[in-house]
C-alpha cells in the first residue's frame, strides 16, 4: 500500500488517499488549536503521543468487541485506517461536569455525572459545531433512529471500557468525543482517541492530563502528553 494524495487537512490532522480506495493514511501532525482554532501551536512530538494513545485505544476496543476504522501503525505520528463514510456528529460522553457542560448549564466543575451524559454535536466548521438534539439530528437527515440507538449505545460501552482500563492507572475519565463512519453498511468508531479528544485527571490530585493544560496554560504540554501516554501504555498500578 502506498501513499497518494492528500485528502483532507484538519486542525491537527492530515488524511492521505492510497493506492487502495479502500484504506486511508492518517498523520498526526505537532500541530496543537485550542477555542474553535484561536488558539495555535506546534508543539514537537505532539503528533506521536496522539497517534500512538489513539492507535493504543483503537486495538483496546477493537479487542472489547467494538469495531473502529483502525488498521495499524505505519510510522510513530501515522496509521491506516479504512475509508469510511463519515457521519458529521460529534458525541461527546461525559462523567464528570467540566469545560462546555459547566459554561452553559448550573453544573459545578467536578460533579459526578451518574448515568453517564450523551450530547452529541454537528461536526460543522461553519457553523461552529452546535449541539443538536434527536429532532434536528432526524430533521438534517444525518442518520436514522436505529442508527442514532447504535451510535449512543457504542459511545457508552466505549467509555464502560476506557472509564475501567484508565481508572486501574490512576485516571479519570472526565469526558471524550467519538466519531463515527460506515463501512460496507456497518457503524464503527473513526477519527481519533487522544489526549487532545479526551479529559483526563489524576485521581489522587485531580491534575489535568490533556489539552486543558494547553487551553487553559496549566503547565508544560509535551511533559503531560508525555507522561499520560507512559501511564495509558503501561500496566495498571498496585493499589
Ligand atoms: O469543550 P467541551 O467541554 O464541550 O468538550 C467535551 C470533550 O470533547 C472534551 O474532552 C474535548 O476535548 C472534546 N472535544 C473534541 N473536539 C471538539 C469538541 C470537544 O475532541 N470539537
Amino acid at each position: 500500500m502506498k501513499q497518494v494524495d492528500l485528502l483532507y487537512t484538519g486542525k491537527a490532522k492530515s488524511v492521505y488517499r492510497t493506492d487502495d480506495p479502500e484504506v486511508y493514511i492518517m498523520k498526526f501532525r505537532d500541530d496543537i488549536t485550542a477555542f474553535d482554532g484561536e488558539k495555535k501551536d506546534t508543539l514537537g512530538g505532539k503528533g506521536s503521543y496522539n497517534a500512538e494513545v489513539s492507535s493504543f485505544f483503537f486495538r483496546y476496543l477493537e479487542e472489547n468487541g467494538i469495531e473502529t476504522h483502525y488498521l495499524g501503525s505505519i510510522e510513530p505520528a501515522t496509521f491506516a485506517v479504512r475509508n469510511l463514510e463519515m457521519i458529521p456528529l460529534e458525541v461527546i460522553v461525559r462523567n464528570v461536569a467540566a469545560g462546555s457542560i459547566v459554561r452553559k448549564y448550573p453544573f459545578k466543575e467536578g460533579d459526578r455525572l451518574d448515568p453517564p451524559v450523551i450530547v452529541i454535536d454537528y461536526k460543522s466548521d461553519a457553523h461552529h459545531d452546535p449541539m443538536l438534539n434527536d429532532d434536528l439530528i432526524y430533521a438534517l437527515d444525518l442518520v436514522t433512529p436505529e442508527e442514532l440507538d447504535q451510535i449512543k449505545a457504542m459511545a457508552l460501552t466505549v467509555n464502560d471500557v476506557l472509564s475501567e482500563y484508565l481508572d486501574a492507572r490512576g485516571i479519570i475519565l472526565v469526558d471524550f468525543k467519538l466519531e463515527f463512519g460506515k463501512y460496507n453498511g456497518k457503524i464503527v468508531v473513526g477519527d481519533e482517541i487522544s489526549m487532545d479528544s479526551m479529559r483526563l485527571w489524576d485521581k489522587e490530585t485531580r491534575a489535568s492530563l490533556d489539552k486543558d493544560v494547553y487551553r487553559f496554560n496549566k503547565g508544560d504540554v509535551m511533559e503531560t502528553y508525555a507522561g499520560v501516554a507512559k501511564r495509558i501504555l503501561s500496566p495498571p498500578r498496585e493499589e
